[in-house]
């Protein structure tokens, strides 16, 4: 059901503020020059300017939430996890003690990074929050969009998983499942798939003509893996990701208010609103003193002939004329029906006995139309509750839009962006500890051209990706020290050549460290419940 439906997210700009309409992120599409700022899932990603994200594509920043979250990761203080999606209802989880997932996914192409770290640690702090973790290789997307063979797969799958053990996943506790072998993931990307037609995905992905068919099935499998924690119920769940993966996470935020039974809006009368008719309507009722005879019940033309006269007045009314003239329109239709403010359950893909439980279940005065319920002793949050709890009865899957938090992307140790197809750009989690110290000690620095002028002038640590190495991964959970250097080097008591010489040495004990971890880990990981190898070639 994506067709003209007023209420549906996947047509009319709205749920998620009106963003979609404004600048879709083309992804393949489009040549972004230096500055611009591209959402590409599988393009190369760079971000020159992180408040573009917020401005442009309604990403929040994580800062603004900081403040609620229990025992913040040091990425999170850090501003290294920089924006977010919807990331308070996971919060509030975990304040709670309530249930609450976290699920990110890998695809194999390469050796795992301290990049992929970043993600590691992300879920594995989720799940030592009490959160039911999830990590997934994203074989299908690798074979499909990347063209791996099987084999590259089952080695990289591996490498990855190994890594994620010895940072500290628990298997026992958690899930791990590759895309190719899991079998309730193939069948819920199927009925998502339902949801979502071509254009959409064009439009999104710049998919088009030439676009195989097998790239578009791993989009329905990654929606499918996103809502995957929800199957059993529905819970608060967090999608930890660069910012690439933004245009996933909207799409599955939009498939799952898509396959659920109903959606609960406010609404004033009996006819159906836009989001945005919705707020125009709202300031209306809000004005009734103003044209209303009786306030207790100001009637539709009335708020239709006192929003064409505020429309004229100079500092106008929040809306586009399109939406002006529509909301007037409607209004007048409505004539004297008196507005109201209720709480409407829109039937958007329920069974008939969901349709009709949902009517019994509702308290205190309703109206029942042919696909709605309105409800006027009922505030939209209970509303939600309850909509959610028939659903689930009666076979729905309920799903909560889920939330993403996302890190920034990490600087190349040569300058420009880390790459995995240049290895002295990063640093693999599978160096040589002695390459990973030669590695750091040539890395370029944010420092003066002579010690005399970095004394004098400090060095630009903002601007440096060995500083960004203590930051995102030296200092650990260490703020003193991660603070220390920034102002040492900042203040010009800092030379490049030693705090490189510290880094180098910290790098080289962090992957002695890790690799022992990861050969420790062999048996956990034969243990755990996930296919190493896989039956296709
Ligand atoms: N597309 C992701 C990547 O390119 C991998 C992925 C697949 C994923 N399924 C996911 C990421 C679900 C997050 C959640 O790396
Ligand atoms: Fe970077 Fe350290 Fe030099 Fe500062 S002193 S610019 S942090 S290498």
């Amino acid at each position: 059901m994506t067709g003209d439906d007023p209420l549906d997210e996947g047509t009319a700009p709205q749920a998620d503020g009106g963003e979609r309409a404004a600048s879709e992120p083309h992804t393949d599409g489009g040549v972004a020059g230096a500055d611009d700022v591209t959402l590409d899932p599988w393009g190369s990603s760079t971000v020159s300017d992180y408040r573009k994200l917020f401005e442009e594509f309604g990403i929040e920043e994580f800062d603004e939430i900081l403040a609620d979250v229990p025992n913040p990761h040091y990425l999170m203080r850090r501003g290294v996890i920089f924006g977010h999606r919807d990331y308070r209802p996971v919060a509030e989880a975990m304040q709670e003690g309530e249930p609450f997932a976290a699920l990110s996914g890998f695809m194999p192409t390469g050796d795992p990074h301290i990049g992929h770290k970043l993600v590691f640690d992300e879920i594995i702090w989720h799940q030592r929050q009490g959160g039911d973790a999830y990590a997934l290789i994203a074989d299908l997307e690798a074979h499909s969009a990347r063209g791996l063979s099987w084999d590259e797969i089952d080695e990289h799958a591996r490498n990855y998983l190994l890594s994620l053990l010895a940072l500290g996943f628990d298997p026992e506790e958690g899930t791990l499942y590759r895309q190719s072998e899991n079998r309730e993931v193939q069948d819920l990307a199927f009925e998502l798939g339902i949801e979502a037609n071509f254009s959409e995905l064009g439009a999104i992905y710049g998919f088009d003509g030439e676009t195989d068919v097998s790239h578009m099935q791993s989009v329905v499998t990654q929606m499918a893996d996103i809502l995957y924690p929800q199957l059993e119920e529905p819970k608060p769940t967090v999608i930890p990701v660069g910012p690439d993966q933004d245009p996933h996470v909207r799409l599955a935020r939009d498939l799952a208010a898509r396959m659920r039974f109903f959606k609960v809006t406010k609404a004033y009368a009996s006819f159906e609103l836009t989001d945005d008719e919705r707020a125009l309507v709202a300031r209306a009722y809000d004005a009734r003193e103003e044209y209303a005879e009786d306030p207790e019940m100001p009637r539709c033309e009335g708020a239709a002939t006192w929003l064409e006269a505020e429309r004229a007045t100079a500092d106008g009314l929040p809306a586009d004329d399109v939406t002006l003239e529509s909301t007037v329109e409607k209004l007048e239709n409505g004539g004297k029906e008196p507005l109201r403010p209720r709480t409407r359950f829109f039937d958007r893909q329920a069974t008939d006995e969901a349709f009709e439980a949902l009517i019994d279940a509702v308290e205190g005065e309703k109206r029942v139309y042919e696909s709605h319920v309105d409800a006027f002793d009922l505030e939209v949050a209970e509303a939600e509750e309850l909509a959610r709890r028939l659903e689930v009865e009666h076979g729905g899957y309920g799903f909560l839009p889920p939330s993403s938090i996302y890190h920034r992307f990490m600087t190349g140790l040569t300058g420009g962006k880390m790459s995995s197809s240049i290895p002295a750009s990063h640093i693999s989690l599978l160096d040589d500890p002695e390459e990973g110290y030669d590695k750091v000690k040539s890395a370029t620095t944010g420092g003066r051209e002579t010690a005399a002028e970095q004394r004098e002038k400090g060095g630009r640590a903002d601007e440096c990706p060995v500083y960004e190495l203590y930051a995102y991964l030296l200092a650990g959970d260490d703020d003193e020290f991660a603070k220390r250097v920034y102002d040492e080097c900042v203040g010009g008591e800092r030379l490049c050549g030693d705090c490189k010489e510290q880094a180098a040495q910290l790098m080289r004990e962090f992957l002695e460290d890790h690799q022992e971890k990861r050969a420790e880990v062999e048996e956990l990981l034969e243990a755990a419940d996930v296919t190493l190898e896989s039956p296709r070639r």
